[in-house]
């Protein structure tokens, strides 16, 4: 039994449900992880990759519980509230959410009823939010080259490609990830035009307009972080970071034991970035978040 216990803390899945819960709190634990917090969970890697891989899988992979501790776990509370922040800041995206419903139609989403607006996801809802803090932060100078590290399957690029006018977009993520990005993106018909890239990958000629990154950077070890700002953070005018970890309070701010340091704090970020300022998460999802912008009109 005891033995049991162990190796399931060792699982950062139910590390993460479990501070979730408050069964934990997350100042108690660190994620173990090879190469980031969710690389070092191999259910979602292999949920990831069945669902490239299988046709029947892919019908369904937003359900697929492995997929979940990672992905596509909105709540709907989170959702409701973001609604009426969408719905102050941007309320054009509310009379077009039909355009936004489409990141339903593929990979089997769990859709709720919201008054008014019909059947909808709440991670669709919370890519929808992230795009209206990009309009309203940025206005009209958010400009033709978008970066993405961490991209999920894709979700967010096909609501900025709705949402907003841009040309060129580049999703970075790992490899099983990307090819699991192309499958999805490959569904739909898309405005603008996207390149995908590890970071080994993108070449040295690249300078971006605006970075974005959702709980994917700031779950990374710091030997990556350093990579990612030195390759594309620095040579981005704009930035728009979920953060999960830099502050004292932040829940992955220790990292992980297998890893040989901690994340960056937020005062070295302070040092390494384009002069930015932290503004709230809100709807706050996690306590300890908050969101860092650089290059806005404010
Ligand atoms: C918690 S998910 C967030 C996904 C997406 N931004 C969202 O908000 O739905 C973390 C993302 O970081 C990605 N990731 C893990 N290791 C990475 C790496 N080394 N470089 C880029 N992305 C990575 C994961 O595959 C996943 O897509």
């Amino acid at each position: 039994m005891k033995y049991f216990f162990s190796q399931l803390f060792k699982d950062p899945a139910y590390v993460r449900y479990a501070i979730k819960k408050k069964f934990i709190s997350p100042k108690s634990y660190s994620l173990e992880s090879a190469s980031s917090i969710s690389d070092g969970n191999h259910y979602y890697l292999q949920a990831v990759i069945k669902a490239t891989n299988n046709r029947k899988a892919f019908s369904n992979f937003k359900r697929d519980p492995a997929y979940n501790e990672i992905l596509e776990h909105a709540s709907h509370e989170e959702a409701l509230a973001s609604i009426e922040i969408i719905k102050n800041q941007t309320p054009e995206l509310i009379t077009n959410i039909n355009d936004f419903r489409i990141n339903d139609s593929v990979g089997g989403a769990r859709c709720v009823e919201f008054d008014g607006l019909g059947m909808i996801s709440p991670s669709t809802i919370r890519y929808m939010k992230v795009a209206s803090d990009i309009i309203s932060l940025f206005q009209n100078r958010i400009g033709e080259n978008i970066v993405e590290i961490g991209t999920g399957y894709g979700g967010q690029y096909l609501i900025l490609d709705r949402a907003i006018n841009f040309s060129n977009y580049t999703l970075m993520d790992l490899n099983e990830v990307l090819e699991l990005n192309v499958k999805y993106l490959e569904s739909f018909v898309l405005n603008s035009y996207y390149k995908y890239s590890t970071l080994n990958q993108l070449g040295s000629e690249h300078n971006f307009d605006l970075v974005i990154s959702n709980f994917a950077f700031s779950e990374l070890p710091r030997d990556l972080q350093i990579k990612y700002v030195e390759k594309v953070l620095s040579k981005s005018k704009r930035g728009y970071l979920v953060m999960n970890s830099g502050n004292d309070n932040s829940v992955f701010t220790k990292g992980s034991p297998r890893w040989n340091d901690k994340p960056l704090h937020i005062k070295e970020l302070e040092e390494m970035l384009p002069k930015f300022r932290q503004i709230e998460e809100n709807p706050l999802t996690f306590p300890g978040n908050y969101v860092i912008v650089w290059g806005d009109d404010k």
